[in-house]
């Protein structure tokens, strides 16, 4: 799946939402989250974001590595 990371915190701009194909991208208190099991890995999400605020699970660097949990855990997902 792909990941929301710090960046998107009270920017929010949701252009991935509108070209994510199947829908897998949900807001949040102060910012967005993908749906990890939902996500088909288009990748589309990645190109359009104005911050660069979304990666590919394993391309998160360690600093943002607890961005791959949070977005989990948004949807109750261990
Ligand atoms: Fe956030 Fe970027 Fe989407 S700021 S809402 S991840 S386009």
């Amino acid at each position: 799946a792909l990941v929301i990371k710090s960046e998107c915190i009270d920017v929010k701009d949701g252009a991935c939402t509108t070209v994510c194909p199947v829908d897998c991208i949900y807001e949040g208190g102060r910012m967005f989250y993908i749906h990890p099991d939902e996500c088909i890995e288009c990748g589309v999400c990645e190109s359009v974001c104005p911050v660069d605020a979304i990666r590919f699970e394993d391309e998160v660097k360690s600093d943002d590595s607890l961005f791959v949990a949070v977005n989990r855990e948004a949807f109750s997902l261990e």
